[in-house]
């Protein structure tokens, strides 16, 4: 009895430490739901006014152009993307208007924009905080850069500061994990981030200036952080070595 109590004690424990180690954005902001789900709200229905400017039209026809004739909902991604960037986040009458604009049924461009979560369906500050917490950025104490980031910004995960300019997200894998720990913001990566350099990023955003995107330790790009270990010299001239006749 003492030795199956311990045991499910054990269990227990190992169970609350996973489910910990596993929480995200999804939970943790308290997201999860909201990823799918659509409730009307006075600046989010279908009558919030959205129309692409004229400009945007030009940019629709070379991207719904780039399709065969009678495939042009393969546009959905890119439109609602265009759609986004001009509105800053996508609202129930910006997808209404992909659907009418790629003559889809409305339901296609919702399964479309709540399956990726690169689409913003509610209003987002100026500068997406993304911040990676997967396990090769959380080894390199991507915890201490979150950590940064909310007493900087006085903003949980989930939350925009009140001056609209910025929203931090808890992200999955952003495809950098070799220059982790890093964050994205809008559309630049910011890697091999220590809290000093994450505190610098936000003031420079503040004052209004775009900070230089890319590792922050002195890397050119993912290349080993103790210098190169192979291709030291210029490669050797094609067919260098092959016996002549062959
Ligand atoms: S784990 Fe953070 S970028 Fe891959």
């Amino acid at each position: 009895m003492l030795l199956s109590g311990l045991f499910r004690s054990a269990v227990s424990h190992s169970v609350r430490q996973i489910r910990y180690v596993q929480r995200t954005a999804q939970c943790a902001g308290g997201s999860g739901a909201a990823s799918f789900t659509h409730r009307d709200t006075p600046d989010n229905n279908d009558e919030t006014p959205f129309d692409f400017t004229p400009e945007n039209y030009k940019r629709l026809e070379v991207i719904i152009d780039s399709y065969p004739e009678g495939h042009q909902s393969a546009a959905v991604i890119p439109v609602l993307d265009l759609a986004q960037r001009q509105n800053g986040w996508l609202p129930l009458s910006a997808m209404n208007k992909v659907a009418e604009i790629l003559k889809m049924p409305t339901m296609r461009v919702y399964e479309v924009a709540t399956f990726y979560t690169m689409f913003n369906r509610k209003p987002m500050g100026k500068h997406h905080i993304q911040i990676c917490t997967t396990t090769p950025c959380m080894l390199c104490d991507s915890d201490s850069i979150l950590k940064c980031i909310k007493e900087k910004l006085g903003i949980a995960i989930g939350e925009t500061t009140p001056d609209k300019l910025f929203t931090v997200t808890e992200v999955e894998c952003l495809g950098a994990c070799v220059n982790a720990p890093m964050v994205q913001i809008n559309d630049n990566y910011y890697e091999d981030l220590t809290p000093k350099d994450m505190e610098e990023i936000i003031d420079e955003l503040k004052a209004g200036k775009i900070p230089k995107p890319g590792p922050r330790n002195g890397r050119f790009s993912c290349e080993p952080a103790g210098g190169l270990t192979s291709l030291l010299e210029p490669p050797k001239e094609p067919g260098f070595g092959l016996q002549p006749g062959l």
